[in-house]
Order: C-alpha cells, then structure tokens, then sequence
C-alpha cells in the first residue's frame, strides 16, 4: 500500500533515546489493516462510525499540531464501559478505542476536503491495553498497522487564512506508551467519565454526554450526579486560572504527575487539575515552567510546532501566579 509522503521512523526532535521500564503488552495480534476492526461504514475515507462504534468528545483535548481528531469506542456487543468515579471505568476485553488524526485543508472550510494521517488504537486483551496506530494511504480507502513511528509532511490552512505546514510525527509504540502508562502498565488517558462530562450536539441538539452515552447503554454504574468535570480550556467563560490548569492536566499531566512515566514524573511538579496549587510546583517554578512552554522543548513527546493559543493561555496564567507569590491556593 502506498503511504504519502512518508519517511522512516523516527522520534521527536531526534528523541530516539525514548525507553520503557516494562514490557509493552502483546496480547492483540494486531492485524495488518485497520479496516479488519470494522469501525467505519461506507467508503472509510468519510470517517462515519459504524453502528458498534460511538464518537465522544473530551471537554479538554490533547493539542497535536492543530490536527483534528475523531474518537471512538468500540465495545463488544451487549457490554457497557461501567463508570466508579469521575476518574475510574472499567472496560470490558476486546474494547477497542481509536483516535484519527485528520487535516482539512481549509480549516474555514471543512467541506474541501481533508488528509487523514493515522489512526491509534487502544485494544483491551487480556487485562492490558495494547497500543498501535495505523498510517492511512494515499487513496484514504485504508490504512496499514505501523509500530514504529513516521513522518509525513502536511499542509493547511487555517482558519484565518494563513498557509501552515509540518513534519507531522507519527508516534512510535514506545513513544505511545510514555504518555500512557500509569504504575508501568498502559492506561487510557482522556476516556474518564470528568473529561466526557461535558456538552455535546447529537442529531441536532445539545445533550450532557455521560446521558446521552447512557441513554445508549454504552455508559453503566454509578448516578452520574455526583461526576466533576474537567472545564474546558477553550471556553472563555471559565476564569484564567481554571482554564490554564485544565489545559497543563490535558496536555503535560499523563507525563508530570506521581504514577507516570519514570523520567518525566517528578514529586515536586504534578500537573493534575486537582492537585492543590501548591503541591503542584507551579508558584515554586513559573520561570521553568513558562521556558519549557515557549521553548517548545515540553510537551516532551507528541508534537512540532508550539501551540500558541496554548502556550499564551498558560504564560498569562503564571503571570498572575508570579505576581500573587507563593503559596496561595485559587
Ligand atoms: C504526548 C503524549 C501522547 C502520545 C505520544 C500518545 N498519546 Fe494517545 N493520548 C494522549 C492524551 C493526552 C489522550 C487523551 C486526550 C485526547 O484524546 O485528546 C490520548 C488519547 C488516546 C486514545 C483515546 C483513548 C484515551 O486514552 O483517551 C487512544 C486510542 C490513543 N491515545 C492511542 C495512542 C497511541 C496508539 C499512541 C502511539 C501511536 C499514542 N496514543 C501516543 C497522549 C498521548
Ligand atoms: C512524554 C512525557 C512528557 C510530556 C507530555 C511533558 N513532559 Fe515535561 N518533562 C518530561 C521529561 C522526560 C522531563 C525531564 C527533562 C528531560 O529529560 O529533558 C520533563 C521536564 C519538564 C520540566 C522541568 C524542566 C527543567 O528545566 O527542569 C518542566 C517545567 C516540564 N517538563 C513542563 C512540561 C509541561 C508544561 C508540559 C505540557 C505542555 C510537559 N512538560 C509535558 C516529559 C514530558
């Protein structure tokens, strides 16, 4: 199968030093296409899930390069993701999650077409979740298993106009995994019942996403009275501080928190959201914390470009934290 534009493996800005302390799980044999896990219908390329498979949406992504992303979860017939907590659900063996990444190429104008780039997969075997993501051809009818990461070039233009273009990195299963794991094992990051408490449109009309996922019988458990909710980054109608806080959980947390990845996680920066402000080294360390934002240097993995809404959201944010001074809780 033809891949566009795609050269050959690499990590994050020469990152090749990426390790794992524990064995990646292998209990998936992945299979050579993703077309095999069934999750669209009609012609692949239009992305329409297909009966078994729904589409959520997080109140506070990831930030990838300005791709977007569609997200779907596909449980085996007749089970449900079954929710303790605002930060727990249990999924059932062979659940299968998977995140395509897509460019339109006029952001403006999204009826002109896109590139799909790849799609990752999350698949529940054996007690473990198995990573992979796919590389979508050139022909956007199919796309091919790829566990060691790529490059490939794209082009868009944004919403206001300007030409943008990258080498846009697909991530190796190493790199994967250094953003999902938790006490060596990999783990989901954004499907938590706090990240989908939020507003969605569903034919038409706004509806709260846990209701509607259950009024699907795709969600069971606990009420879901009592679930907090991770508040949108991008919603100016939350105060600065909430905002900058749920976009450090979204895109640095998975690294930069104690049950992380072994050379990221350190006791004295926890990025959580819920983490009281002065356990999470934010008032001790804005300098290092705006440097290694605007350097682009962090997120350590995952990313080319710097994502300048983000970046500003958050320098503006430790601003205020800077002239506040030590100590003080929000
Ligand atoms: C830079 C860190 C990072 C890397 C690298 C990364 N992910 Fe993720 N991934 C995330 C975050 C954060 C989320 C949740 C937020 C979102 O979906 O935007 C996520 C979400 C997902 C999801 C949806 C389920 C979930 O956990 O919320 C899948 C599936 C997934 N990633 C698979 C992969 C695969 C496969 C790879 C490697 C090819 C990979 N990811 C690489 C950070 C990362
Ligand atoms: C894939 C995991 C990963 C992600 C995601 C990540 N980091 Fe890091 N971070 C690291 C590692 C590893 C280090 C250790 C420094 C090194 O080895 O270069 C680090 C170090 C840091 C440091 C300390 C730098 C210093 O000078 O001591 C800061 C501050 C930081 N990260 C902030 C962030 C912020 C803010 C984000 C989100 C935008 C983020 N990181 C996302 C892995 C990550």
């Amino acid at each position: 199968m033809a891949l566009a534009g795609v050269s050959s493996a690499c990590d994050n800005r020469g990152r090749d030093q990426l390790d794992v302390d524990f064995d990646i799980p292998r209990s998936e044999d992945f299979p050579a296409l993703l077309s095999a896990y069934g999750l669209f219908e009609g012609p692949m390329g239009h992305l329409v899930p297909s009966a078994t498979a729904v589409e959520y949406e997080l109140a506070s992504p990831l930030f990838t390069d300005y791709s977007h992303k569609q997200r779907l979860l596909k449980l085996p017939e007749g089970t449900t993701m079954e929710v303790f907590d605002s930060f727990t659900a249990r999924f059932p063996e062979g659940t299968v999650v998977a995140k395509t990444f897509y460019y339109p190429f006029d952001f403006a104008d999204e009826s002109r077409g896109r590139e799909i780039i790849e799609t990752r997969l999350l698949v529940r075997r054996q007690g473990d979740w198995n990573v992979a993501t796919y590389i979508w051809n050139e022909a956007q009818t199919d796309a091919a298993l790829a566990l060691d990461g790529a490059r490939t070039h794209v082009d868009w233009r944004t919403a206001s106009g300007a030409e943008r273009s990258t080498h846009y990195e697909i991530p190796s299963e190493v790199a994967c995994v250094t953003c999902h794991q938790r006490d060596e094992a990999v783990t989901l990051i954004g499907l938590t019942p706090r990240n989908m408490n939020t507003v969605v449109v569903r034919d038409g009309v706004e509806i709260d996403q846990l209701e509607y996922l259950q009024s699907r019988a795709v969600l069971s458990g606990l009420g879901l009275e009592g679930l907090t909710s991770l508040p949108a980054y991008t919603n100016h109608s939350n105060e600065l501080a909430i905002r900058a806080r749920s976009y450090l959980d979204a895109n640095c947390a998975h690294c930069h928190s104690p049950r992380a990845w072994k050379r990221a996680a350190r006791e004295d920066l926890d990025l959580r959201y819920e983490t009281a402000l002065p356990d999470t080294g934010i008032v001790d360390e804005p300098r290092a914390l705006r440097a290694a934002l605007t350097s682009g240097d962090m997120p350590y993995v995952g990313t080319t470009l710097i994502d300048d809404e983000g970046v500003s959201l958050v320098v503006d944010y430790l601003d205020t934290v800077a002239s506040r001074g030590r100590g003080r809780a929000w």
